[in-house]
């Protein structure tokens, strides 16, 4: 592992010509989560997973929460200008295009904050059981930024409503947003995998090495 300013871990590229995935852990996870979800995803895509580094009772998360779903939100910010940092220094370290977010719970969120404040770092995102992570939105142009958000309609912990008002936001910014509430819960289904795959397949163009 290239030391950058993250704990992570990258895999290179099997194939050419699809987009490298920077994959973002839910509470408590790590670097190596979400990679299996990576590889079935968008299989022979270049892999960089960053571990969060807040620590909460021991468990790693991308940013703060004063409880949950109530997030200290000036963290969020400065989490989110971290992370754009690191995505940043990895693509130079590892020579990688623009990359596309799979993000699962607190790293969707994370995700969704870094596309809202530092929309250079990302070209597209999967948001996976994602919430609203800013209560006032910056000003912000994502033209040209594509999200596939997928939510639970019984998700405990993300209300319906506040999935619906993620999609407003970035529609009114002008990202293509696509919007799915699955009979799910907090937890993925292999409905998110499918869906996934097939939204990366559109304007993904594999091609030898
Ligand atoms: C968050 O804190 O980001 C959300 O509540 C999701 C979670 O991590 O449980």
């Amino acid at each position: 592992m290239t030391s950058l300013s993250f704990t992570h871990r990258y895999e290179p590229a099997l194939t050419g010509g699809l987009p490298p995935l920077l994959l973002l852990h839910g509470t408590g996870g790590s670097e190596e989560d979400l990679l299996p979800l990576g590889r079935a995803i968008s299989p022979g895509s270049a892999l960089l997973s960053p571990r969060g580094r807040v620590l909460e009772h021991g468990m790693p998360r991308f940013f703060r929460r004063l409880a949950e779903g109530v997030f200290d939100e000036e963290d969020v910010k400065r989490r989110a200008n971290e992370l754009a940092d690191f995505v940043a220094e990895a693509r130079e370290a590892y020579g990688l295009g623009e990359l596309t977010a799979i993000g699962f719970s607190n790293g969707a969120n994370i995700a969704a904050a870094m596309l809202l404040l530092r929309p250079e770092a990302i070209r597209s995102g999967i948001f996976l059981r994602a919430m609203v992570p800013l209560s006032e939105p910056p000003a912000v142009d994502l033209t040209g930024k594509q999200v596939l958000l997928l939510s639970g309609a019984v998700d405990p912990i993300v209300p319906p409503e506040n999935s619906r008002r993620l999609a407003a936001i970035l529609r009114e910014a002008n990202a293509e947003v696509y919007a799915q509430a699955l009979p799910a819960s907090h937890g993925l289904t292999p409905q998110d995998v499918s869906l996934s795959q097939q939204w990366m397949a559109k304007d993904a163009q594999p091609k030898p090495l």
